[in-house]
């Protein structure tokens, strides 16, 4: 046994690198092993954008979250969720107002251990549900536990739809969400573009690809923008994450490579 494979939590498979640690590598966190450092360092030197656009990225998630707490919706479902970090989801939406529940869904078991830790002494309404994207009903059907499904909810897909290639169907995956959702519901999403930055993106696409043994699918602007569709898209649309709704004391970010965009059901 590893040095590495003696501090990871059982069942963890430290030697294969991962998504989530691999990202919160980049975010500065320390729920990480070597294999995920080398993964994130050989995608950093193809795509040296990648670590401020990870940063970009949580940002954007709080301005999302803040707007449609401004807008009524305190119930969020954010699937995908990550190895908790600063500005969680619920966070910033139960800063904006206190009774905002939250339902976190991730499918990789290091995140399940992190989001308990951090849950224990969380005394908001949050919850944690072990459940992979494609499996919508049970996802459903956990969440319903603490959201009321019949007042608008705020969708998150932060960072998590190119986890899922074209052949797995994920706009239908999306739009099954979005059938369970009353009107007036959000729906946030961010995605690393294959058209911004192409040669890096296309390069940290083939590295994180081949380091983790599963396809990750980059998309371009128009397919990123299809997940919105039947929805109000709300300005400035689908943009460089880093030019959505910037706050206004925000220093400019430089181009991060990936897309964001949030809409509202009719
Ligand atoms: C790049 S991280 C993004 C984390 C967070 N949403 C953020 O943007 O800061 C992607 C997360 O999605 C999770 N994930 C990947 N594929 C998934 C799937 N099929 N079902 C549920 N979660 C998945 C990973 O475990 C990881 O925690």
């Amino acid at each position: 046994m590893t040095g590495e494979e003696e501090i990871a939590p059982q069942g963890i498979d430290v030697a294969t690198p991962h998504i989530a640690r691999i990202y919160d590598y980049w975010l500065g966190g320390k729920d990480n092993f070597a294999s995920d450092w080398a993964a994130a360092e050989q995608v950093m030197l193809t795509t040296p954008t990648i670590k401020p656009g990870v940063t970009a990225n949580r940002a954007f998630l709080s301005r999302a979250v803040r707007h449609m707490v401004g807008e009524g919706v305190t119930q969020f479902l954010d699937i995908g969720t990550g190895i908790p970090t600063a500005n969680n989801t619920h966070m910033v939406a139960q800063d904006a107002d206190p009774e905002s529940r939250v339902v976190y869904v991730d499918n990789d078991p290091i995140v399940l251990t992190h989001a308990r830790a951090l849950l224990a002494g969380v005394t908001a309404p949050t919850s944690f549900v072990d459940a992979d994207l494609r499996d919508i009903g049970r996802i459903l059907e956990e969440a319903a536990r603490l959201l009321d499904f019949g007042r608008p909810v705020g969708l998150l897909l932060i960072a998590v739809l190119h986890c899922v290639p074209d052949d797995e169907d994920p706009r239908g995956i999306v739009r099954t969400l979005l059938d369970a959702l009353a009107p007036g519901s959000f729906l946030a999403i961010t995605h690393p573009g294959i058209d911004q930055l192409p040669e890096q993106m296309a390069a940290a696409e083939d590295a994180l690809t081949k380091a983790m043994g599963f396809r990750v699918t980059f998309r371009t602007r128009e397919g990123g923008s299809a997940f919105f569709s039947g929805l109000d898209l709300l300005d400035p649309g689908v943009v460089p994450l880093q030019d959505w709704r910037p706050d206004p004391d925000a220093l400019p970010t430089a181009t991060t490579g990936m897309w964001g965009g949030v809409a509202r059901k009719p």
